[in-house]
């Protein structure tokens, strides 16, 4: 059986490694672009060692027009898995150009290859961020998109971009999946987060304060209208937001745009998430309440029902196993994938 390619940028992240592991698993080949800025080539090599399936590799930056070009003039692509992304809300507010830069002219520049190269079916990384402050929980793809930071607003800017291109060529089948927060790694322990640098979402920072290598979490604010004034976000499991991607790909190609939202429903405060991730791990995580972070929202907790209805996917993991394989990958990995390259990487 000819396996299909899949073209999955951005796979050595956090999402996309677990992505490029899932689709080898279920029948892909897989072809990799990723310009290393949060991410490591360690994790494909952990994937290979999983999967024991060669990964094509290539570093390229998506803002590369004519590298981007000949990546699609090398490989005859099927599907389009699109990661590669600035994706940090408190970062955005510091770096607003970067992240349109990056995210918006990045996604451009993919649509141009693809056409060129007579590639139609994308899969796109959106965010739930796109629904800012939103005050009916929980969230249908229908809420209104009120993005509150410049991350935000370069997802909800995408998929503006994806619509018009869906309505002036019908021949794209385009599928923007709207995660929550992904949390959590692979059952082996030898992929998972390893953000460059201190990381800006909290699963990475309880893990490596966990391990050692920071002296407390700082909490950005105690006075939302929450069930113990701590933000609410639907925190899901990798694996779960990746078969996702997986069965958006086999229910297609839909002709057009269509979006759905990749959440389990159930919406966990920050002091909650702490105190789960203490009771999964038996690590005591000091913290101290501190101001809010300019760009954050009070809750955003989803309903998947579109998801289950018309792709037949449902969130199938809890926050439990989240915090469990989290933690798993970072014992296995105290220093993440620097460890995994010291280490001569993790067994199959
Ligand atoms: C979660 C909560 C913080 C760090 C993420 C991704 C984004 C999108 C949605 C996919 C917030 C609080 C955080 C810390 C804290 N996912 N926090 N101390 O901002 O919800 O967005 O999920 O597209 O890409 O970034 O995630 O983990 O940064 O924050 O108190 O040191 O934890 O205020 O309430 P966020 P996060």
């Amino acid at each position: 059986m000819i396996r299909p390619t899949a073209l999955v940028t951005g796979g050595a992240g956090f999402i996309g490694s677990h992505c490029c592991l899932d689709l080898i698993l279920n029948g892909y080949n897989v072809v990799v672009i990723d310009n290393f800025i949060n991410s490591s080539p360690a994790a494909i090599e952990q994937v290979e060692r999983i999967t024991g399936r060669d990964i094509t590799l290539h570093d390229v930056d998506l803002t590369d027009k004519s590298s981007l070009g000949e990546v699609f003039q090398n490989h005859r692509i099927d599907v389009v898995v699109h990661f590669a992304a600035h994706k940090a809300v408190g970062d955005s507010m510091n770096r607003p150009l970067e992240y349109y830069t990056n995210n918006v002219t990045g996604l451009l520049n993919l649509l141009s290859a693809m056409q060129e190269a007579d590639v139609r079916h994308l899969v796109f990384s959106s965010s739930c961020s796109i629904y800012g402050d939103a005050e009916d929980l929980p969230l249908t793809e229908n809420s209104p998109a009120r993005p509150t930071n410049p991350y935000a607003q370069s997802k909800w800017m995408c998929e503006k971009i994806l619509v018009d291109l869906c309505t002036r060529h019908p021949e794209f089948s385009v599928t923007a999946l709207r995660y929550f927060n992904p949390a959590g790694a692979h059952e082996s322990g030898e992929i998972g987060e390893d953000p460059t640098g201190v990381p800006g979402n909290i699963v990475p920072f309880l893990t490596q304060l966990a391990a050692g290598r920071h002296d407390e979490l700082q909490v950005f604010g105690s006075d939302y209208a929450t069930v113990d004034g701590t933000a609410v976000r639907d925190y899901i499991h990798v694996m779960d937001v990746v078969e996702g991607h997986r069965l958006a790909l086999e229910t297609g190609p839909l002709p057009g745009f269509h979006r759905y939202n990749l959440g389990t429903g159930v919406g966990t405060s920050v002091l909650e998430l702490i105190r789960e991730f203490e009771t999964v791990t038996g690590t005591t995580i000091p913290y101290r309440i501190v101001g809010r972070r300019p760009g954050d929202v009070p809750a955003l907790v989803a309903s998947p029902a579109l998801a289950n209805a018309e792709l037949g996917w449902t969130a199938r993991r809890n926050l439990t196993e989240m915090c469990r394989d989290a933690w798993n990958f970072q014992e296995k990995h105290p220093a993440g994938y620097a460890s995994a390259v010291m280490s001569g990487g993790g067994s199959a």
